[in-house]
């Protein structure tokens, strides 16, 4: 297949399994031209991107805006808290104007689950959502796929351990949804408090003690603690969180096998993770930013109908 089967990239849940090797086959080649001394293609010169960061990001942002230059895309950015959504514009108004400047193509963060499908089904412009509230971070997923795939050299049969605030956590489904695709098995570890009601229903197992969840998996996706989607305390500490759910080089060094170490950042040095494991040889944490360039050039390339 050299099409992908959808307009936008809203969710993982929306791609098939073909999208999902479309894509990752495509940053195969993309990263290997961010590697070159010239590190720019022709590809998208005629298209014009708006980046609309409706929530803080520090690696999706400037991975879009540098997969954009390296595509020799336009690109606007846009950030709401310097916009006129303070004066209380609407989504959609603020959006229409944008286009109405000839705008093709719209990657948005957005605080609300959902904002972008609901932008999709009400303007014109082709929209990737970069994280949506606790809802889907798909080129996250897509990227921590294509960093196993290096890693490990295939997704199938795999088993990867998610750590961490999974209720709280859009790279969480994102991943679920797209290892599952992809034929991989997939637990998650944390407090009970922490993981949703309806996890079982995704076919995921679970698992709350971290040693025997690390022990059981060849990759460990370790997330932060989302204390600002949090308006209930549901652990007693940070301190006893890092007690139990933390990974420290005691623990790494002591599992029986050899996880590689996994966490999309932003990175809380000393509660999820220690900086020495942070820092480890077993950690792929800067690569996983590498390849988030190479992965958004390729689903912006592959929306713009360029293969
Ligand atoms: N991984 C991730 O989405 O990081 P940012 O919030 O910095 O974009």
């Amino acid at each position: 297949m050299s099409h992908l089967s959808t307009s936008h990239l809203l969710g993982i849940k929306y791609l098939t399994k073909a999208d999902i090797d479309l894509i990752l086959h495509t940053a195969k080649s993309f990263k290997e031209v961010i590697n070159r001394p010239i590190k720019k293609v022709p590809s998208l010169r005629d298209i014009t991107i708006a980046n609309l960061f409706f929530e803080n990001s520090t690696r999706t942002k400037l991975s879009f805006e540098l997969a954009q230059k390296r595509l020799s895309a336009d690109v606007v950015n846009f950030s709401a808290s310097s916009s006129s959504v303070k004066k209380g514009e609407t989504l959609v108004d603020t959006v229409n104007n944008i286009l109405a400047m000839k705008v093709d193509m719209v990657v948005m963060r957005h605080s609300s689950p959902g904002a972008s499908v609901f932008l999709s089904k009400r303007i014109k412009s082709k929209i990737i959502n970069a994280g949506d509230g606790a809802h889907e971070h798909p080129t996250q997923a897509l990227l921590d796929a294509f960093s196993i795939l290096e890693s490990l050299g295939s997704l199938k049969g795999k088993k990867i351990t998610i750590v961490g605030d999974i209720l709280h956590s859009r790279v969480a489904l994102s991943n679920i949804f797209l290892l599952q695709k992809m034929g991989a098995e997939v637990k998650v570890c944390g407090p009970t408090t922490l993981i949703p009601r309806y996890i079982n229903s995704l076919g995921v197992g679970v698992e709350t003690d971290l040693r025997k969840a690390l022990e059981w998996c060849e990759v460990a996706n370790l997330l932060r603690i989302q204390l600002e989607r949090q308006d209930i305390k549901f652990f007693p500490s940070l301190r006893e969180y890092t007690m139990l759910y933390g990974l420290n080089l005691e623990l790494l060094e002591s599992l029986r096998n050899k996880i590689v170490i996994m966490h999309p950042g932003p990175i809380n040095r000393g509660v999820e993770i220690s900086s020495d494991v942070a820092d480890h040889k077993q950690s792929i944490i800067l690569e996983q930013v590498e390849n988030g360039v190479a992965v958004r050039m390729a689903v912006m390339f592959l929306l713009a109908g360029r293969n």
